[in-house]
């Protein structure tokens, strides 16, 4: 079993490396080699197979055919570029999120074997005009660039599974917090920060109110469900190749109460709350209220409580 992650040097991809070393095998048979593909180097993953360190530009098909070399059985195609650089850098998030995935699911087809992919799709692909309550049946209307990027690449990802070039699975992500590291150019880079700055003795900014509800899951289930969406049969997810993950729900006051719980109040004290409006523009079109049923069904998972995320970022990111 050959695994390539393509954007394997961000924070999901080298993730998912770890956990793949850990396991030692996908799909039911032993891994032999996993390659991770970025733009600069990725860092190096210790594991009991071969581990091989690529860089490509997936805006570039020659690129990309390059990383398909090694072959893969799986593929995961996490490169992208964020959402709040995908709004302000129009032209960039077509290259990369829209005309790279192309390049992805090409070279994927270009390999005649029906290899299985997982793209990393979001729930910025829902917005507008829609029901409060979202269904796996509900139309994509999305309210950004990112997310219309986004979905253009599930409509073809899910063309071609049924074309049978590519066994293709578009999970929708919840927004991944608590993310260790530094604050990135996401619209949702706040929803980390706010916790994670202040839980190692640092302040941080809430550009939006106490009240603001957001969809999300912790690292560690993210990890574990796109792990899931790779083993799963095609036959088990039919002709709709794109469905969200399960996550919960929770406004931002409702989160750092369950910050106070685990890490007390001192943390707490050190969330700053200044209204940005280019932040809250992007983020009000995000819609919270998501009922998972499809990834239910099929076995993904969501978190118990938001005690857990603060517990997990606390045990696999602050001790590692
Ligand atoms: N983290 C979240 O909350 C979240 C939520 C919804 C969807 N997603 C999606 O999950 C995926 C991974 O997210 P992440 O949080 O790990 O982001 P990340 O920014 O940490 O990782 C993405 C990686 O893609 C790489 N990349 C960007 N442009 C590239 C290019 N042209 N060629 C090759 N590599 C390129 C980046 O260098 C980066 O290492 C992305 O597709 C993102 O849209 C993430």
């Amino acid at each position: 079993m050959r695994v390539l992650i393509i954007g394997g040097g961000g924070f999901i991809g080298q993730k998912i490396a770890r956990a793949l070393a850990k396991r030692g095998s996908l799909r039911g048979a032993p891994i032999t080699e996993l390659a991770l593909a970025d733009l600069a180097e990725p860092a190096a993953v210790e594991a009991p197979f071969k581990v091989s360190l690529l860089t490509a530009d997936i805006a570039e098909r020659a690129d990309v055919d390059a990383i398909f070399a090694m072959k893969p059985d799986v593929i995961f195609h996490l490169a992208a570029i964020v959402s709040g650089q995908a709004e302000a850098e129009f032209d960039l998030g077509m290259r990369i999120n829209l005309l790279g995935s192309v390049n992805v699911f090409e070279a994927a087809r270009g390999l005649g074997t029906n290899p299985v992919v997982v793209f990393s799709s979001s729930c910025a692909v829902y917005g507008g005009e829609i029901p409060r309550e979202i269904e796996d049946w509900t139309g994509l209307n999305p309210q950004t660039s990112y997310g219309a990027q986004k979905a253009a690449a599930e409509l073809l990802l899910t063309d071609y599974s049924r074309k049978g070039f590519i066994d293709g699975r578009g999970p929708r992500l919840p927004t991944v917090t608590i993310r260790p590291g530094k604050p990135n150019a996401a619209a949702s880079s706040f929803m980390s920060s706010i916790f994670r700055e202040p839980l190692q003795g640092e302040t941080a900014n809430c550009p939006v109110g106490k009240d603001y509800e957001l969809w999300y899951t912790s690292p560690r289930m993210v990890v574990e469900n796109l792990i899931r969406c790779a083993e799963l049969d095609a036959a088990a997810l039919g002709e709709n190749r794109c469905f969200a993950l399960p996550g919960r729900v929770g406004s931002i006051g409702e989160m750092i109460e369950a910050m106070r719980k685990v890490a007390g109040d001192e943390p707490v004290s050190r969330i700053t709350f200044e209204p940005d409006q280019r932040i809250y523009d992007i983020v009000i079109g995000w819609r919270p209220h998501i009922n998972a049923k499809k990834a239910t069904d099929l076995g993904l998972i969501a978190d118990s409580s938001f005690e857990d995320n603060v517990r997990y970022f606390l045990e696999d990111d602050i001790r590692r």
